[in-house]
């Protein structure tokens, strides 16, 4: 872990309300017609995310970009409804790029940035009409300039950089020596600056820019100050070297932090760090399209996943509710210990006889999952409430919408639960289908005799 872990900004809210978009009589209803658990989605907590992280950083000098990386939750319900918002999309393998192409967003508005870069990856990407793409290592470059050469397009070019700073964040993707991007100078060919020398020469492939990508969940922002203070020092040396050196595009990644079980800073507080150094950098090296991608943020506080209790039971004033949800569908709970903030909503009657309130919280509840594995235990929140958590009520687990639902896995012969989207003319639609035991049969090869 970085040493420098304190935590710059101190958040405005002393807690975040959590995103109660769907009633508890929708929920209700919902759970007769599709039974639990249950995903659901608000598509108008999409495009005010989008918005709110554009707006966030229109004081920059330049055009402002936001891509959704698609790798939070890859719907094509959720692309589609950031189609709408004009959003750019961050795609990281084929498989999303097929998605991308299903649900016809342009090309245009895609960045690509692979961890394999292989040569055949490259050409159907470039097939496929997307300039815009973030090599990560010397071999991919050269893989890049192969099939440019192949399909006949001169890609625009940017160098993924690890700038190498300490990150303290929930999901670290800077750190010496890591797998992401290349140093500035590593010693070696895998070097940003070896690399531009050869894009600076290259009629295969146009330099377009600089890529970094910090980590996810960021709320100690400090390592952005650190990784652009680097990059304005090695963009002079670059410009020095090479007098035709422009960066068109920038692009600091992902990091955007959002709300479990303590208050983190808006985007508008985190935009707020680094601007005045954006906008320094800008000045100093001409003016850049800046990029800024999203996963968690723009999603997570779109959905909700509802449970129900299906068994309890207390002993030395500790109570165990087990639900049936498990972090089969949630694995960041176990992954990462993310404690995401959990509600009751009653439908049995679980008044106390003697208060008439619902059923308190015992002193120590836990939150416990339908798979038989230890780590299947949900960590509660400060702003979760398990007062009423007796069987047949349910649990909703709040701010679910980014890397759950992408992560759900048949362990223990478990099934896919549908997803329902809240449009945003209020109506409930079908979005994913939940599948059957059946389908998971055939799927694991049940009926290859
Ligand atoms: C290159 C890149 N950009 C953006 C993101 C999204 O990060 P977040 O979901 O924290 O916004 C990721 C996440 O892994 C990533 O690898």
């Amino acid at each position: 872990m970085a040493e420098n872990t304190q935590v710059q900004l101190v958040p405005k809210q002393a807690s975040a309300p959590l995103n109660r978009f769907a009633t508890p009589l929708d929920v209700k209803n919902l759970v007769a017609q599709y039974g639990t658990p249950l995903y659901l989605v608000d598509e108008d907590t999409l495009h005010a995310k989008a918005r709110e992280l554009q707006r966030a950083y229109s004081k920059f000098k330049g055009p402002v970009k936001v891509a959704y990386s698609i790798k939070a939750n890859f719907s094509p319900a959720i692309v589609r409804a950031f189609m709408k918002d004009g959003l750019t999309f961050d795609l990281t393998s084929l498989g999303e790029l097929h998605f991308i192409r299903q649900c016809k967003a342009d090309p245009e508005n895609v960045i690509y940035t692979s961890v394999t870069e292989e040569p055949e990856e490259y050409v159907e990407v470039l097939r496929s009409g997307v300039r815009r793409i973030v090599v990560s290592s010397h071999k991919g470059m050269m893989n890049l300039a192969l099939a440019a050469g192949k399909v006949g397009v001169r890609p625009l070019t940017m160098i993924r950089v690890n700038p190498e700073v300490a990150t303290d964040a929930k999901v670290r993707a800077s750190y010496k020596n890591g797998k992401f991007g290349v140093p500035f100078n590593g010693g070696t060919i895998d070097s940003a600056t070896k690399m531009v020398k050869y894009l600076m020469g290259s009629d295969l492939l146009k330099f377009e820019g600089f890529h970094f990508h910090l980590g996810s969940q960021i709320t100690d922002f400090s390592c952005y100050t650190h990784a652009l203070d680097k990059m304005d020092a090695f963009m002079t040396k670059m410009k020095k070297e090479y007098p035709n050196f422009q960066v068109n595009t920038f692009d600091i990644g992902g990091g955007t932090p959002v709300f479990y079980n303590d208050p983190v800073p808006t985007p508008a507080e985190m935009a707020q760090n680094h601007l005045v150094r954006l906008n320094q950098l800008a000045e100093t090296h001409g003016v850049f399209t800046l990029m800024i991608e999203s996963g968690r943020f723009l999603v997570a506080e779109s959905s909700i996943l509802v449970s129900r209790i299906v068994n309890t039971k207390e002993y030395n004033e500790h109570k165990i509710v087990i639900v049936d949800a498990g972090y089969h569908i949630l694995l960041d709970a176990a992954l990462l210990k993310q404690e995401y903030p959990q509600e009751v909503i009653p439908v049995v009657d679980s008044q106390d006889r003697t208060t008439g309130l619902a059923t308190p919280a015992a002193k120590n509840t836990h939150l416990a999952g339908r798979l038989c594995d230890t780590y299947d235990v949900f960590p509660l929140s400060k702003a979760s409430d398990m007062s009423g958590a007796d069987v047949g009520n349910y649990v909703s687990f709040y701010n679910v919408g980014a890397y759950s639902v992408v992560f759900n896995m048949p362990f223990h012969c478990q099934t896919k639960p549908p997803v329902v989207m809240k449009d945003s003319d209020g109506k409930y639609r079908l979005v994913r289908k939940g599948t059957t035991y059946e389908q998971l049969f055939v799927e694991e090869g049940g009926d290859i005799a």
